[in-house]
């Protein structure tokens, strides 16, 4: 339970980010800060939140942009009074961008601004977060949004699979930066149903083909549910977690326990 928290979720206009911020507000936050880029979204996910019970409000923020970020972080802790928990969701693949996805085809400029949004993006939060978690009197903590990619190798994911493993490594140098005060988890799902794995599938020519072959490397060969991450996120948010830092928790279906497929 999340024991009135104050919190926010970057990237929170749909998704797992939305997921989350629901689940917070349904486990005793006292208010979610709800950003994206896309405004019409967010604002939805504000109406959601407060359906549950919590207070909360919206901030574009483009996690690419410095200035934003940190206007977002010394905002929220100025609409809500503090701020205990930091959910570092925003995050993209370079579909989003061009087909081009191998290492001799990625654009040069596809790599930077992945790099900007899943890496560069999630330090500047955890840089302007730190001294208002540090505040925190209610167990503050970090959460950020890791990936099966960036554990293991995949095709078409050059710029994804980098960035994630950098944001793995760094949750472990900014938990030791923050600690005592602020405990800083990742956690790595595998693939889970959302619009951003929705794109991917329809883009095949044998959609039926495609997500069976992308969940046939699991113990349980189907898609994550949003629910169930946005479990995990809240559990690592909760006074219940407090004793673990620094760690990364795979939520994947058991894809990285065996080398097998389910494929006939
Ligand atoms: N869905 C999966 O299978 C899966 C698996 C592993 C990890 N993840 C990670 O979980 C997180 C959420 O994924 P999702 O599937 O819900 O994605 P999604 O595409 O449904 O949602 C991502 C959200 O981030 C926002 N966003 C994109 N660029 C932004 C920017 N520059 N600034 C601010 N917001 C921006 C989008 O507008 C969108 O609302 C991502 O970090 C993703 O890498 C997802």
């Amino acid at each position: 339970m999340l024991d009135e928290k104050i919190c926010l979720v970057t990237g929170s206009a749909r998704g797992i980010g939305r997921g989350t911020a629901i689940e917070m507000a349904r486990q005793g936050a006292a208010a979610v800060m709800i950003s994206d880029l896309n405004d019409e979204g967010g604002h939805e996910t504000v109406e959601l939140v407060k359906a549950e019970g919590a207070d909360a409000d919206y901030i574009h923020c483009d996690m690419t942009k410095p200035d934003q970020v940190r206007a977002l972080i010394d905002g929220t802790a100025e609409r809500f009074g503090g701020l205990d928990v930091l959910h570092n969701n925003a995050g993209v693949h370079e579909s989003d961008f061009t087909s081009d996805l191998t290492v001799e085809t990625l654009p040069e400029d596809v790599f930077e601004k992945i790099f900007q949004i899943n890496l560069r993006g999630p330090w500047l939060a955890m840089k302007y977060a730190a001294p208002h978690l540090r505040k925190s009197k209610r167990n503050p903590s970090i959460i950020n949004a890791g990936s099966t990619g960036g554990l293991t190798g995949y095709p078409n994911m050059n710029a994804y699979g980098a960035t994630k493993a950098g944001l793995i490594q760094l949750t472990r140098c900014v938990a030791v930066d923050l600690a005592p005060d602020v405990r800083v988890n990742t956690y790595a799902p595998a693939s889970v149903y959302t619009d951003m794995v929705r794109k991917f599938v329809d883009a095949a020519e044998d959609k039926d083909a495609i997500a069976r072959t992308m969940v046939a490397s699991q113990l349980i060969p189907r898609f994550g549910k949003i629910e169930e991450v946005a479990s995990l996120v809240c559990y690592l948010a909760s006074d219940a977690a407090a004793w673990i830092t620094g760690s990364v928790f795979s939520i994947d279906g058991g894809c990285l326990a065996w080398c097998g497929t389910n494929e006939a």
